[in-house]
């Protein structure tokens, strides 16, 4: 047996791209609701606050808030160990600074945690999935204001006492890294006028990193069971050519990734990001007794997305540029892509796994991968999505070898989007992940009906077997 008793299989999904009912039973507004539809070509846009006419996708997802019942049954017919997803923090603190939660906010994840439960599925929990409340950012401005992270702790504590015997395993926040690239999404960050966005985004990031932190360790004291991780976005790099500085170029990119995992794995900024900070003219503000705080942090776990590889060419008439997960790269020509251009690497899986365990020598939690594709629903209402049974197929393959061969410790995998969802990088619903269809289009109409794919047997029998049969 290449994995181990007790191996996670499940899947993922995140609060705002699956709930919908984005105003009922005293949810706030959140930084998603403000998120209009985009596509491969338009970018999403994020309005100060809901404008009259404009569509977006987050108010009503897939109504998994009303649905999740049925959603959750399909997820045990396939054999889930385990379900991945986010809590609104609006549905907790609707504005995000008040003292006291919302009941009905937490009475919802209560029953949705029940659910699991009773069929032997260990919730999975992201604090705060590319969402926290739209009050925050117009009235401290988001993650720039230290405040912040009394607001983000005071919701922790609450999470944690009230479900701390129905949730064992969190994660702090989704793809933290993504803050120096699209500021708004993960750490709801607007610029003003003439203001030096570095400074900016790594001293809001540094706010992340302490709120993390102190988050693992109240967690800790709580459940001295909790297992909290980290969760990074993971975009392996190679360089383009042998030529060393092809290779420095993708170092430095990986870098980017590593300035965050370090923190949360080690603890510590490396001299490398306190270099880069400065290379910048970043100054971060720490407090007296903040690298205690990190040191005192440190996560349990590493959760990480993997979806695809980047290259790195320092040749200036070789950047035949492709677009990818928050991020882009020069095209890899061994290769082929998604049909948004995201480049599908299966073996890289197993060198992202290596590398990321290499690094940091604590067990590694693969909390997203997959493939967005367009589904064809037959007439008969069959959906053969064979290509996704491949995608997966070929990263399950890979991701084995690591632990079997390379001795990774993986203590689980969640599929992206196990139920076809709103996309957060570009609103669209066509792209799909899911086993399981809904029947929803990108302008919003359909019947919200759940369907089976072809992949959801497949994926059933893979974890029936424990990743034997592929
Ligand atoms: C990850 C995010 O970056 O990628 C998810 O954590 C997201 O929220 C997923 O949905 C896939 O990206 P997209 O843009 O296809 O939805």
């Amino acid at each position: 047996m290449s994995f181990k008793e007790g191996f996670l299989w499940g899947g993922a999904v995140a609060a705002n791209q699956c709930e919908g009912a984005y105003n009922v039973d005293g949810k706030g507004l959140s930084t998603a609701d403000v998120a209009t539809a985009g596509s491969y070509t338009k970018a999403r846009r994020y309005t100060d606050g809901i404008i009259e006419g404009e569509y977006y996708p987050s108010h009503e997802a897939i109504d998994f808030y009303h649905r999740y019942k049925e959603d959750i049954k399909l997820f045990s017919e396939m054999g889930f160990k385990c379900f991945r997803t986010s809590i609104n923090w609006t549905r907790i603190f609707p504005n995000g600074d008040e003292q006291d939660p919302n009941e009905e906010g937490l009475k919802f994840y209560d029953n949705l945690f029940d659910e699991c439960l009773k069929y032997g599925i260990e919730p999975v929990v992201t604090i705060s999935h590319y969402e926290m409340p739209y009050g925050l950012v117009t009235k401290y401005g988001s993650w720039r204001d230290r405040k912040l992270v009394d607001f983000y702790l005071n919701y922790c504590k609450v999470i944690f006492n009230r479900y701390k015997d129905k949730v064992k395993y969190w994660m702090t926040f989704n793809e933290i890294n993504v803050v120096a690239l699209h500021p708004f999404i993960p750490a709801g960050i607007k610029f003003k006028e003439g203001e030096n966005k570095m400074q900016v985004c790594y001293q809001a990031a540094h706010h992340q990193l302490i709120a993390s932190a102190k988050a693992v360790k109240l967690g800790h004291e709580i459940n001295k069971d909790f297992k909290i991780g980290c969760m990074i976005l993971y975009p392996q790099s190679y360089a383009k050519t042998c030529n060393p500085d092809d290779v420095q170029l993708s170092n430095e990119f990986m870098d980017n990734t590593y300035y965050f995992s370090d923190v949360h794995a080690r603890g510590y900024y490396s001299n490398k990001a306190k270099k880069f900070l400065e290379r910048n003219n970043v100054k971060l503000k720490m407090e007296e007794g903040d690298e205690e705080i990190l040191r005192e942090g440190k996560v349990d776990f590493i959760g990480f997305s993997y979806y695809m590889t980047l290259v790195q060419s320092s040749d200036k008439n070789d950047q035949d540029e492709i677009k990818g997960n928050m991020l882009g790269g020069v095209k890899n020509p061994y290769l082929e892509a998604s049909e948004w251009g995201w480049q599908i690497d299966a073996k890289g899986f197993r060198i992202s796994l290596n590398n990321l365990y290499d690094r940091y020598q604590i067990p590694l939690f693969c909390v997203e991968n997959g493939l967005g594709a367009v589904d064809k629903v037959e007439e008969d209402g069959s959906i053969n999505d064979d290509y996704r049974i491949e995608y997966l197929r070929q990263h399950i393959k890979e991701m084995k070898k690591a632990v079997e061969i390379d001795g990774v410790d993986l203590m689980g995998y969640t599929p992206w989007g196990c139920i076809d969802l709103i996309s957060a990088g570009t609103g669209e619903m066509k792209k799909r992940y899911g086993f399981i269809y809904v029947d929803k289009d990108n302008e919003g109409k359909g019947t919200l009906n759940r369907s089976k794919k072809k992949s959801f047997y497949w994926y059933k029998k893979v974890i029936e077997t424990n990743g034997e049969e592929l």
